[in-house]
């Protein structure tokens, strides 16, 4: 029987870039979707980006763009990290969407009919400096349950409880440092308290249920506390403009809070799938759905999926989920990510060091299990791992033998031996492989089928077809030895897919087959049937990669160690010869010459042949936009759009010569191929030619501009 089935992981924010404790979630719920569809279910995989709330809005403040051209720039970014680890969504939409807002409004007003929703004069904590109402996470303070210091205003991140800001211990404005000031305001709250949320509660997250692992219903019991306790208390769900959001139907300035909508949007994606799918939205959704639906989620956001998610639900006559499987954080080499050790490291950083993403696939599908624990991506170990399971055991058993059977026998296999105690073991196995990957015991099937793999090369070292090859009269022999071997290969090729997809597809194509499904699990190639040449599969990591990738992501936070800055400033200033920092040479050059092309002969910089002029990948680019940068005196923060290529974000320090405003809409210059750069403010991804004089004080900066006609992303040269 086939499953119907709908997988989400959770929505990240708008509001950064993903990284690679966000990929533990998104792989471990790929391979997952991967399973279930190579087992022939129904299985469709959503996810969007959590656009909403305060921290946008001051994002796109800053940038001096409007919030939608901010989370729509965010989203493409996302999609793209995503794609580039091959994470399959089906849907990756955007809370920001119609049909999002459709289901907010709907469960809003469902709830208030049945008199869960009150609203409420409270006092709200707003920032005197900044004359705004602060949002949760705008303020910080100590926690009232654990007492752990600099904790948001909405949850903890030392012991996951959650309350109102209002609840801190010594509060202070995380936008200003300021001590804030309690204003009154209406708010509308969802009346969790209500003895209907907390039975349907203690039922749906209790034991029997199996709704939960049994870490998060501890959690559970914990918050829900005993039955008369009265621990649930109501949940404000409305914020006060200006709010980057949904407004509230019947209440004008008034919008719903982040957390309000951001589940929602996993019905707003399944729902833009439905119609561009013609698929029946209410099979997955109505309150009788037979369909199955599970959550992905960090142990982080628990209250908010476990408690909140399925009260709403259940009181909206829509259906709960099915299960909710919260995972653990990742640390790197035993601790939290930091971006001053470089191990924050971004998932676009990444791929741009050319890391294979299918290594860190499968070093953390390695590490994965059911259960809420930590897990810890530890570099030695991760280069190590890869090398030795994947390379040493894996593509070995091909590279060996695959080459016999191109040179001799035409590309034909010969009938595999399915009596073989390593085609046995394949057959004996696969049941329990597939109980792991169902279970998420993803570090056990890959142990059962690294077993697989050494049983294979055992049997490769005892029949040593290099040896046979070169004796005649065993041509037999070889063609037997080699057929077999590669028919192994192939069925742990297979068990790999859910981790390994990429590479799976380049052994389909090396076999000629179909993609592979689970029942190709136990079927032997026929007898004659015909392969491809054998190309090489995977590459060894080395420890050269990682320490690059490392120092890619090292962030110095000290404003005086920024180098991009300072060049900025120094360029503005035209005193950019002096700065001392290679990166700040290299702009500069780039200026300099850009601005003195026959200026002062002594000056002119040392020849260069027309092969380095050509490395220069230089685009004409229109400014989409173009902002202020708080904390940065002297720079612009510029989107630049280069038509097919693109949008690309660059700080360039000409605000000493140009309003922003006035930029907006003009064509220039820019360096399209110089190595992103991370700057405190965001990542710097090219740099735009301006002219000066260079010999300082005046604030003479010239911006290039091409004739009328020239078009975004052609090429200058
Ligand atoms: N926007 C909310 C989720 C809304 S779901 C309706 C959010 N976004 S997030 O970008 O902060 O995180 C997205 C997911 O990534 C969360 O499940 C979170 O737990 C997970 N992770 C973020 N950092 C992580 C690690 N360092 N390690 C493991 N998972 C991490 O929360
Ligand atoms: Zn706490």
């Amino acid at each position: 029987m086939t499953r119907k089935i709908l997988v989400t992981s959770a929505l990240p924010y708008a509001n950064g870039s993903i990284h690679l404790g966000h990929l533990v979630e998104y792989i471990q719920t790929d391979v997952w979707v991967r399973f279930q569809k190579m087992r022939g279910n129904a299985c469709w995989y959503v996810c969007a980006d959590d656009t909403h709330g305060t921290p946008v809005m001051l994002r796109a403040e800053k940038e001096g763009i409007s919030p939608e051209a901010l989370v729509e720039r965010v989203r493409g970014e996302h999609m793209r990290d995503f794609a580039g680890f091959h994470v399959g969504f089906d849907n990756y939409y955007s809370t920001h969407s119609e049909e999002t807002r459709h289901f907010a409004n709907e469960i809003y007003r469902r709830l208030k009919d049945k008199g869960l929703i009150e609203a409420r004069t409270i006092e709200q904590y707003f920032d005197p400096v900044k004359s705004i109402f602060l949002p949760d996470r705008f303020i910080k303070g100590e926690c009232p349950q654990c007492h752990a210091k600099d904790q948001y205003g909405d949850n903890c991140e030392a012991c996951g409880a959650a309350y109102a800001p209002t609840d801190l211990i010594e509060p202070y404005s995380a936008v200003s440092g300021a001590k804030p000031e309690l204003r009154h305001s209406e708010h509308y709250f969802f009346r969790l308290s209500d003895p209907r949320c907390e039975e349907f509660l203690r039922a749906y997250t209790g034991k029997d249920s199996g709704v939960l692992q049994t870490e998060a219903g501890n959690k559970m019991q914990e918050w829900l506390g005993e039955p008369g306790e009265h621990k649930l208390t109501d949940w404000d769900i409305s914020r006060d403009a200006p709010y980057f959001g949904f407004e509230i139907p019947d209440a004008p300035g008034k919008y719903f809070y982040v957390w309000l909508d951001a589940p929602i949007g996993y019905m707003g994606s399944f729902k833009n799938l439905c119609d561009r799918q013609g698929m029946d939205f209410d099979e997955y959704w109505k309150k009788d759905s037979a369909a199955e639906l599970y959550h992905f989620i960090g142990k982080d956001i628990l209250y908010f999926h476990a408690l909140f998610w399925p009260a709403e639900l259940a009181h909206a006559d829509y259906r709960t989920p099915t299960k909710i499987f919260a995972h653990g954080f990742l640390t790197v080499d035993g601790a939290k990510m930091s971006k001053s050790r470089g191990t924050f490291i971004t998932a676009e950083s990444y791929l741009a060091q050319k890391l294979d993403p299918e290594w860190l696939r499968y070093y953390y599908a390695a590490k994965l299990s059911a259960s809420m624990e930590d897990i810890d991506l530890n570099l030695d170990d991760f280069i190590a791992r890869v090398n030795s399971d994947l390379v040493g055991k894996f593509v070995n058993i091909a590279s060996r033998s695959a080459g016999f059977i191109s040179k001799r026998f035409g590309g034909r296999l010969a009938p595999c031996d399915v009596e073989l105690p390593a085609w046995q073991a394949v057959a004996k196995h696969a049941p329990s492989i597939a109980e792991h990957f169902e279970a998420r015991e993803y570090g056990k099937a890959l142990r059962e089928i690294m077993a697989l793999a050494d049983a294979a090369n055992q049997y490769v070292d005892s029949v040593k077809p290099w040896e046979l090859a070169k004796q005649e009269g065993r041509e037999l022999e070889l063609h037997a030895a080699c057929s077999n071997a590669l028919n192994l290969f192939r069925q742990i090729a297979i068990l790999l897919k859910p981790v390994l997809p990429a590479l799976a597809s380049k052994v389909e194509a090396f076999f000629n087959c179909a993609p592979f499904a689970w029942n190709d699990v136990g079927q032997p190639l026929a007898a004659g049937h015909e392969i491809n040449p054998y190309q090489h599969l995977m590459t060894r990591a080395d420890k050269k990669q990682i320490d690059a990738l490392v120092a890619a992501n090292r962030e110095s936070l000290a404003p005086a160690e920024a180098p991009a800055e300072v060049a900025a400033e120094a360029i503005a200033s035209g005193k950019a010869a002096a700065t001392s920092s290679t990166t700040s040479s290299a702009k500069t050059t780039m200026t300099e010459s850009a601005a003195t092309p026959a200026a002062a002969a002594p000056s002119v910089s040392p020849t260069i042949a027309i092969d380095d002029f050509m490395k220069l990948d230089l685009r004409i680019a229109r400014i989409a936009d173009a902002g202020p940068v708080e904390g940065a005196e002297k720079l612009i923060r510029l989107s630049l759009d280069l038509g097919p290529l693109g949008t690309r974000q660059v700080f360039a320090g000409i605000k000493s010569a140009y309003d922003p405003a006035s930029l907006i809409g003009r064509m220039t210059v820019m360096v399209a191929n110089l190595a992103p750069r991370k700057m405190r403010f965001g990542l710097s991804e090219g740099m735009v030619l301006a002219a000066s004089d260079g010999e300082g004080g005046a604030p003479g900066i010239y911006l290039l501009a091409p004739d009328a006609g020239a078009q975004p992303g052609m090429r200058v040269k």
